[in-house]
């Protein structure tokens, strides 16, 4: 699917269509660059890469060296989705969503949480106005590392210890990228840490002291610190609390899923695996959903937002505020629902919708 577009600025598109219905869904996002593309004179040129969930039963491969390599040299790449009910749990996870963020040290995963006007949060009593805030999840480190192992496996004396990496390099890049977030997001400039400091001594203890310490430099950010577990009452009761939130790869991994939940669920919910000094992989937080798959009733919109995010990162912001204009606007005046299937559209129609608002704009 290599194709090349006119415009001045050309950026390198790396498509990872995936599996389920990751391909329609990346479709659908592509179809919205091409109107970017159209609109603000800005070129894309894509260049799709078979990985995932058939491509290893296909020919027992993952992510072999020369497609990592050529992935790298792309100005981002754009994720459907990978996961396959043939293939055992943690294999393409593993060996190619997970190297990815590791080997192109991918460290940021941002996730923006934002219930968007016209969509019925799970929450009755929150509105707009009330869930609007972004997770910053640490992306390279952590339980993530997978360090561990058995020991007499598999007798009764089996012993499995699961190792926590954190480092103080990745813990400060982080936290560091997350206080420039907050400030340059300049709404509430409220950055909260969560964690486990009263169990999680050394893991925690290290982030809450980095945290602290850098707050010399950000002293323009007011801060607080969570428990996880308090944390996620709180998401659900009072998320109008939170401006930005950073955390550690278990803890992000966990609170986003709540975090899509209340902002009208996976058809909506947008991230980016980021590192701000290299490479970046946009993708919808939703799996490849294989009962839906082939049906035109993914809901695009999570991918749509993933492009969003993807915009912004490449300098594009005229553009990336237009989409996400669109993106609100067919929210609000058109679609139905945000689940698989109760859009009132089929997934192209979505995106037709949202190529026609952006070309009105
Ligand atoms: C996510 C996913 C992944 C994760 C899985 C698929 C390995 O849940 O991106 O949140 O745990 O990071
Ligand atoms: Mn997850």
């Amino acid at each position: 699917m290599a194709e090349k577009m006119s415009g001045e600025r050309t950026h390198t598109i790396g498509l990872i269509p995936g599996d389920g219905t990751g391909p329609e869904v990346v479709e659908e996002g592509v179809k919205v660059l091409e109107a970017v593309s159209k609109k603000f004179g800005v070129g894309f040129h894509f260049k799709a890469f078979d990985l995932g969930g058939e491509a290893y039963k296909r020919n027992g491969t993952l992510l072999p060296d020369g497609v990592l390599d050529q992935l790298r040299s792309m100005d981002a790449v754009f994720l459907g989705a990978i996961g396959h009910p043939d293939v055992n749990p943690g294999i393409l996870e593993k060996g190619i969503l997970l190297k990815l963020r590791f080997t192109l040290d991918l460290y940021i995963n941002l996730r923006p949480v934002i219930l968007y006007p016209g969509v019925a949060s799970l929450l009755k009593d929150k509105g707009p106005e009330d869930i609007d805030f972004a997770v910053i999840r640490e992306n390279s480190e952590g339980v993530y590392a997978g360090g561990g192992g058995l020991f007499k496996e598999g007798t009764p004396d089996e012993v499995a210890v699961q190792e926590s990496i954190n480092t103080r390099k990745g813990v400060e890049r982080c936290l560091r990228y997350a206080y420039e977030y907050c400030r340059k997001r300049n709404r509430r400039k409220h950055l909260t840490l969560c964690g486990k400091t009263n169990v999680l001594i050394y893991e925690s203890g290290l982030w809450y002291r980095v945290f602290q310490e850098l707050h010399d430099a950000y002293s323009d950010i007011e801060i607080d610190y969570q428990h996880v577990d308090a944390l996620c009452m709180w998401m659900l009761k009072n998320p109008e609390q939170f401006d930005v939130i950073v955390t550690s790869n278990l803890f992000g991994d966990i609170i986003t899923d709540i975090g899509a939940v209340i902002q009208g669920g996976l058809g909506i919910a947008a991230g980016g695996n980021i590192n701000p000094e290299g490479n970046a992989m946009f993708e919808p937080i939703g799996g490849s959903a294989p009962k839906y798959t082939g049906l035109g009733k993914i809901n695009p919109m999570a991918a749509i937002g993933a492009v969003q995010m993807m915009l912004d990162y490449l300098g594009e912001e005229a553009a990336a505020q237009a989409v996400l204009d669109a993106i609100r606007k067919v929210v609000k005046e058109d679609l139905k629902g945000l689940g698989a299937g109760k859009m009132g559209y089929s997934t192209g129609e979505v995106g037709d919708l949202v190529v026609q608002a952006l070309s009105s704009s």
